[in-house]
């Protein structure tokens, strides 16, 4: 039934060797089956639209890497403006061996291996193309060519799976992505316990983080850490907490100095994240302890070795809470679900009268009494 000899197809098609060959007439009910190996990238028919790869409407007698909209390999393109057309010849090379014809290209594809597939799936495409390219005597009508009665009574297709897509180390349906390699996932993972658990190995002195700090922080947090404008502060705030304005800082505030390792490690300085190397950090850290005056030597160095058993002043007002030891669970009482309240809901105070909402247009003085 075919015509174009097996194995030799794809070493023979040369595309300006072609003339006119005579193609076999391939099955498009059959191809339709066929096509299932292409739908995961490709759409074709009414109203199809580019997948991972082009809607394939029209494919033939047009220039290869020319769907409007889509986003092709540069190869393709390159393959398209060198002169190459899809018709019988040129799909038939390129469904067997995608990157052994435009190498390059983008179509994870490991090819059709059995010459009747590929026939049968030009003879479906066939029937969504237009023009003299595709003047095949398919079926008129593609989208209902193939009811169930119709695929039973042309012989079967191949049942064997589908060849396997060249995926390059992706798993799942699609293709997509790879797995993630142990250096990058290394690179991600630099969360630190507050029992020093994943610090990396390292150490600084007070004294070799003051220049650093210096040059690369007081310009936002202050020469002190007392903050340059209304950037953050970095410490004092000690015993305000209790206060109706509390200073909220490293040294007043934080419970663990892991927090403050993984921050400026993390995300510091501003604008230049992950830029100080692990021995920064830690002299950076030992600065930062030594302005909120947890430690007072100036060699006071922090290492991997001694970071845990560095305490911040208010950590043990950090409980945790299990919810149940909760003073007000701990009594045990059903919380109430529904009309928990008597009487209609009334209004007992307005926003202007708590003074939190400026009087009038302009008038900003008055306004903002929530922190
Ligand atoms: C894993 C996804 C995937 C599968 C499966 C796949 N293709 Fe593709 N196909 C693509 C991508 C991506 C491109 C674009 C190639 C490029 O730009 O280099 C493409 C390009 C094409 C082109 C060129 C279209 C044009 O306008 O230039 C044709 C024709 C084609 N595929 C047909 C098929 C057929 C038929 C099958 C099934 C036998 C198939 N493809 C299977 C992803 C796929
Ligand atoms: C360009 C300005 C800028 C520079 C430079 C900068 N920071 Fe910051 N820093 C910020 C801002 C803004 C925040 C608050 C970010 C937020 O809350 O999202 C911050 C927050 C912090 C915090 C947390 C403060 C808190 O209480 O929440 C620490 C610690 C810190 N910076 C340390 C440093 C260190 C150490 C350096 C120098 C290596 C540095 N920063 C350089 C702007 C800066």
């Amino acid at each position: 039934m075919l015509k174009f000899p097996k194995s030799a197809a794809v070493a023979v098609l040369g595309l300006t060797l072609l003339s006119t060959p005579s193609w076999a007439e391939g099955d498009a009910v059959a191809g339709e089956k066929v096509f299932k190996k292409c739908s995961a990238c490709h759409a074709v028919g009414d109203g199809a639209k580019h997948k991972v790869g082009p809607e394939l409407n029209n494919t033939f007698g047009r220039i290869a890497g020319t769907a409007e909209g889509y986003k092709y390999s540069n190869p393709m393109i390159a393959a398209g403006e060198g002169g190459l057309v899809w018709d019988d010849a040129t799909l038939a090379e390129y469904l067997a061996n995608p990157k052994g014809m435009i190498k390059g290209t983008k179509m994870a594809f490991a090819g059709l291996k059995k010459d009747d597939e590929i026939a049968n799936v030009l003879a479906y495409l066939k029937t969504f193309s237009q023009g003299e390219a595709a003047s095949a005597p398919a079926a008129e009508e593609p989208a209902d060519a193939a009811p169930v009665e119709a695929a039973d009574s042309t012989p079967a297709v191949s049942t064997e799976p589908a060849p396997a897509m060249v995926v390059e180390a992706s798993k799942g349906a699609f293709g997509l992505g790879r797995v993630a390699m142990p250096e990058e996932i290394a690179a991600w993972d630099i969360d630190i316990r507050p029992d020093g658990m994943g610090l990396p190995e390292g150490k600084g002195t007070v004294a070799e983080g003051d220049p650093i700090f210096a040059e690369k922080c007081a310009v936002c947090h202050g020469d002190f850490g007392e903050g340059a404008g209304r950037w953050p502060v970095l410490a004092g705030g000690q015993d305000t907490l209790t206060r109706e304005r509390p200073e909220k800082t490293i040294g007043s505030y934080w419970p663990y100095l892991s927090t403050v390792f993984d921050y400026v490690r993390r995300a510091m300085p501003f604008g230049d994240a992950r830029s100080l190397s692990d021995d920064d950090v830690y002299a950076l850290t030992a600065y930062l302890l030594y302005l909120n005056d947890v430690v007072t030597e100036e060699d006071f160095e922090l290492s991997n070795e001694n970071f845990s058993s560095i305490r911040l002043p208010n950590e043990e007002n950090f409980i945790a809470d299990d919810r149940l030891s909760e003073p007000h669970y701990a009594k045990g009482v059903e919380p109430c679900m529904s009309e928990c309240k008597p009487g209609p809901v009334e209004i007992t105070a307005r926003a202007q009268i708590l003074d939190v909402t400026p009087d009038g247009e302009g008038d900003e003085s008055t306004g903002g009494g929530i922190d």
